[in-house]
């Protein structure tokens, strides 16, 4: 009975952990200037995806944005920084600055989507494209909600 009531224990613990890594990215309230500015080309990604540093590169180099010209006038420039800066990620795992300051490319990321998760021919879908494209597998990406029972991997 102990091992049992042990062993629920754990699980329950675990299961706690697993929500609230999922649940460390549900968003303040949305600003509107960076919906109408940052969701035009992909989603508006919740700022708690990133660290500030990667947003701070990110929003000082607009110009040279992942291949394409994202720039903005200087007052929505700053309005949206110091709004992602101030949202940013804080936890342990989520506050490393990854490679190229790209979500995509954080450790946590990579271990969340490794070949058992996601298949590698899946990324290759037309119906997901790239691994950016949070919402084409997480139906309430945009509001930061990653929980496992809205993930749907489109055909
Ligand atoms: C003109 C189109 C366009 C606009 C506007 C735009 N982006 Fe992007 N963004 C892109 C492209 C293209 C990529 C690369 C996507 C890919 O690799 O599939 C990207 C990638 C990103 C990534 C990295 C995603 C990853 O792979 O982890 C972040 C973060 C990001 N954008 C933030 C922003 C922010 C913040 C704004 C507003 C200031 C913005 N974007 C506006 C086109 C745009
Ligand atoms: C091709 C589909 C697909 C895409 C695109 C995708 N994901 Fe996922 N994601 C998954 C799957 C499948 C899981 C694993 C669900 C599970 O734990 O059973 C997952 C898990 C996660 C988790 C962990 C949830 C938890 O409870 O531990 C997070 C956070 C997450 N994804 C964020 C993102 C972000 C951010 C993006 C875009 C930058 C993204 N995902 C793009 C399919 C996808």
């Amino acid at each position: 009975m102990k091992i049992f009531k042990t062993s629920v224990f754990i699980l329950c613990s675990l299961a706690a952990l697993q929500s609230a890594f999922a649940d460390s990215f549900k968003q303040a309230p949305v600003l509107d200037t960076y919906t109408q500015e940052c969701a035009s080309c992909h989603m508006a990604y919740p700022p708690a995806l990133l660290p500030s540093a990667s947003w701070q590169r990110i929003m000082a180099s607009l110009n040279k944005h992942y291949g394409v010209d994202a720039s903005l006038d200087a007052a929505s420039q700053k309005k949206i920084g110091t709004w992602l800066s101030n949202n940013a990620a804080a936890g342990k795992r989520t506050s490393l600055e990854p490679p190229k300051d790209r979500i995509t490319q954080s450790d946590w990321f990579l271990r969340k989507h490794n070949s058992h998760e996601v298949d590698p021919a899946v990324w290759k879908r037309a119906s997901v494209g790239s691994p950016s494209n949070c919402n084409a597998c997480h139906a309430k990406a945009a509001q930061g909600d990653f929980e496992e029972d809205s993930v749907r991997i489109p055909k």
